[in-house]
């Protein structure tokens, strides 16, 4: 785009070409993005925002960040395509060893596509030729993205209205959700929605099962983090019936919750991960990595990408990994801290329902609390409220996400080096918001 195009380009007719050219899937657009730095977002007015929410939890490493910009235009210069799974090439070999050494355990061969939709859809077929068996177990309320494959795993109805695919090979279970807990009566986590795993498979499955997907944080579902013991009780029901568990970190990986994998924290080894988001810190890149001997269940044209693995995306992918080795997996885990603790405070208020979160992957459970809510097992979701925080924040200059199953959880997911002030700042314009609330 010429400078003086850039120049003469608004808001507006950015809205308006999206108006009339895009296909109207968005409630409400946000913020047009002219340019980007760190955690700082520029509209084409000139307004700048503090970014908390990263493009939905893709720009972990910061926005434009220089080491992962010179990689990507180091490789443009050589060359920009050559269907990794056609023509080998470095990136994509020098990344499938870089996974091979950061991912949990055993897990060695990759497989790499350009989104996350793809990721899990190829961990199923994976899993599908691996086991010989079909069916699949999803979490309510979970999400893995928007083709029809995932479409069927994802446990949210608002995703698949008029959509939904007729694959029959899908059951869903109880997600770990502790406040809105309706297995445990009431009483402590005894982690009853693992037990319930094997419930479902014997209820609802015919003893065909190749996998049970999970998100070990949920994101889409409102940053739901699972009790201890959860994700390995619920690894070992899967192999009792012969089945593999594959863990989704698209949404959680790539030092996200102050681990390199959300897995980490769970001391879990997932049997194959998909990934992407941030894995390219920007950079359209999916992979899923898997043990050896399941990932060697692929034979020839079992599966295949065009874009898949594109070397600009691996180059990236690469500088992206040794950014977040080089100290930023500890910024988030440190920020994470303070920010889990400074959140907790918010409680004081009764409309905040709960907060919870694992490193920068934090949330902010919205509530009515003069509504008892559903089975009266806590205050009924405010989306209301949640809206207006969100308006209200942005008037301040300040973009998080808003989201959740209930459309009421605040989402804090911003680039990983954030300093604490900026978060801060948003925090007190969530306090100034509440405040502002009757
Ligand atoms: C856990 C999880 N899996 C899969 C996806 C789908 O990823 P993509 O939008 O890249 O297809 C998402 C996207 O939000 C996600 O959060």
């Amino acid at each position: 785009m010429s400078q003086e195009h850039t120049s003469r380009t608004t808001n507006a007719t950015v809205e308006a070409q999206y108006e009339e050219y895009l296909m109207p899937i968005w409630k409400e657009l946000n913020v047009p993005v002219r340019r980007a730095d760190g955690w700082t977002v520029e509209d084409f007015d000139g307004n700048e925002y503090l970014d908390v929410f990263s493009g939905i939890s893709v720009t972990n490493v910061g926005h434009g960040n220089e080491a992962v910009v010179e990689a990507a235009k180091e490789q443009l210069d050589e060359f920009v395509h050559g269907c990794t799974y056609v023509h080998p090439h470095q990136p994509a070999a020098e990344l499938g060893e870089k996974l091979a050494e950061v991912t949990p355990g055993d897990l060695q061969k990759s497989f790499f596509c350009n989104s996350g939709t793809e990721a899990v859809e190829g961990a199923i077929k994976l899993a599908r030729k691996y086991t010989g068996n079909k069916e699949v177990l999803a979490l309510e309320m979970s999400f893995h993205g928007r083709t029809l494959g995932s479409l069927a795993l994802t446990g949210n109805k608002a995703y698949k209205s008029d959509m939904a695919p007729t694959i029959n090979d899908v059951a869903h279970v109880a997600p770990p959700y502790a406040y809105r807990c309706q297995l445990c009566d009431g009483g402590p986590c005894s982690c009853a929605c693992a037990e319930d795993v094997e419930r479902v498979i014997d209820t609802h499955t015919a003893d065909d099962l190749a996998a049970v997907v999970v998100e070990p944080v949920m994101g889409e579902g409102g940053i739901i983090v699972p009790p201890e013991g959860w994700l390995s009780r619920v690894q070992e029901i899967a192999h009792d019936h012969g089945a593999l568990l594959i863990v989704d970190e698209v949404q959680s990986g790539y030092g996200r919750t102050g681990e390199l994998w959300a897995s980490d924290h769970f001391d879990v080894v997932p049997d194959i991960m998909p990934q992407a988001k941030g894995i390219a810190n920007g950079l359209p890149l999916g992979a899923f990595t898997a043990r050896p001997e399941i990932a060697d269940a692929f034979e020839s044209g079992d599966h295949l990408s065009t874009f898949g693995g594109n070397p600009v995306a691996c180059a990236a992918a690469l500088a992206t990994i040794e950014e977040l080795q080089g100290g930023i997996v500890d910024d988030a885990r440190e920020r994470g801290a303070w920010l889990s603790d400074r959140l907790a405070d918010l409680e004081a208020y009764d409309v905040v329902g709960e907060t919870r979160g694992l490193g920068l992957m934090q949330g902010v459970e919205l509530v009515d609390p003069s509504d008892t809510g559903p089975m009266d097992v806590a205050p009924a979701p405010d989306p209301k409220l949640a809206k207006h925080v969100g308006h209200h924040l942005r008037e301040a200059g300040i973009v998080i996400g808003v989201g959740g199953f209930h459309s009421n959880v605040l989402r804090f997911q911003p680039p990983l080096a954030i300093p604490r002030d900026e978060l801060e700042r948003t925090v007190a314009a969530i306090e100034d918001a509440l405040d502002d609330w009757d």
